[in-house]
């Protein structure tokens, strides 16, 4: 069973912004594979996370009551909506996206509902996580992929009105047919607001504040796929920083390169480029000079690592194995 994530809140509190973030965080990670949810009907998570949408469940549903009576032989509406999900579905590196898109009109859409919802049920047991971006208000929590939330998060900003409002979503919850195991309160655009101030509010709503995102014109800018590129060519978090830093020592040559492989091919970048940076860091960490390896050259050394970015492995696992040999080589 995934792990649900939905964020509320009213509108332009920085929904989407902080779903972004958890989905971004969670695949850089290596802690997926995440299922992102959006559904907002005005999509824009896509954009956040720089991926394509092409296709929305609200445009499969529509589209399987168009054809529903001319349905080619031997498709039922399962195998339809399966296939069509299929469709709907964005593959990204580490994250999947999936877009809920506009709401329903005015035909009937019950039995479609019933079978999109198991299917749907079904594909969300594919991930580690599911992370949900919903749209101002709460009806959507409820239609989206699962009735099941292990955290609800609700943003909010720092004036007293704003929290009372999060402090009513959260009553909200209760009266809905929904789930929900941990809900928080996550206080956004903080500048320069008193602290003690702002835990005085929300000891008044009765919230568990999980934190407060102060704001932040620069970091939270969109980036652009390159920009992205340039911010994760160096590894800032562990196990990988110390890897890619202090470089591998002999003893984990091969965790250690594996891990960087893996690594570069989760974030987006393609062989050759790959192929480049893990050369580059060889020579730089300092890693080829301390040798220790049966290859003649750093570059036949990477080839022979071709196979972890064809299979696309995660990168995590060998990185803490590697770290903690160059820890005690320290
Ligand atoms: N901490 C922050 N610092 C600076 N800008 C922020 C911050 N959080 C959000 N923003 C900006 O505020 C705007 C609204 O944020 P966002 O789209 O995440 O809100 P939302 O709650 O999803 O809105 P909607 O209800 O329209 O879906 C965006 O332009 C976003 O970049
Ligand atoms: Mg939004």
């Amino acid at each position: 069973m995934a792990f649900t994530i939905a964020v509320a809140g009213k509108g332009g509190t920085g929904k989407t912004t902080l779903a972004g973030m958890i989905i971004r965080l969670l695949a850089e990670r290596d802690e997926g594979p995440v299922l992102a949810v959006d559904a907002d009907a005005n999509a824009n998570l896509n954009v956040v996370l720089g991926m394509e949408l092409e296709k929305t469940i609200g445009d499969l549903r529509e589209e399987l009551l168009d054809d529903i009576r001319n349905l080619p032989p031997g498709m039922t509406k399962d195998t339809y909506l399966e296939l069509g999900i299929e469709e709907c579905l964005v593959e990204g590196q580490g994250v999947d996206l999936l877009a809920m898109g506009h709401g329903e009109g005015q035909r009937c859409y019950c039995a479609v509902n019933h079978v999109l919802r198991r299917y749907l049920d079904k594909l969300s047991d594919a991930y580690r996580y599911v992370v949900m971006d919903n749209e101002a208000g709460l009806e959507h929590i409820s239609r989206a992929t699962t009735q099941d939330v292990d955290v609800l998060l609700t943003v909010a900003i720092d004036t007293p009105v704003a929290l009372q409002s999060a402090a009513r979503i959260h009553d909200l919850i209760d009266q809905l047919d929904l789930h929900v195991a941990q809900r928080f309160l996550v206080i956004n655009n903080v500048n320069g607001t008193d602290r003690g101030r702002l835990d005085e509010h929300v000891a008044k709503t009765g919230l568990e504040l999980l934190g407060v995102i102060p704001r932040d014109e620069g970091v939270l800018e969109l980036l652009t796929p390159e920009q992205r590129r340039e911010e994760v060519s160096e590894p800032t978090f562990e196990p990988l920083k110390t890897v890619y830093e202090r470089g591998s020592v002999p003893g984990c040559h091969d965790n250690a390169v594996f891990a960087l492989v893996a690594w570069y091919e989760m974030v987006g970048f393609s062989w050759e480029e790959t192929r480049e940076k893990v050369v580059e860091w060889l020579h730089e960490s300092g890693t080829w000079a301390r040798g220790g390896f049966e290859e003649a050259t750093p570059e036949e050394l990477v080839d022979s690592k071709r196979h972890v970015y064809d299979a696309g492995y995660g990168w995590k696992e060998k990185a803490e194995a590697a770290k903690r040999v160059i820890d005690r080589t320290a």
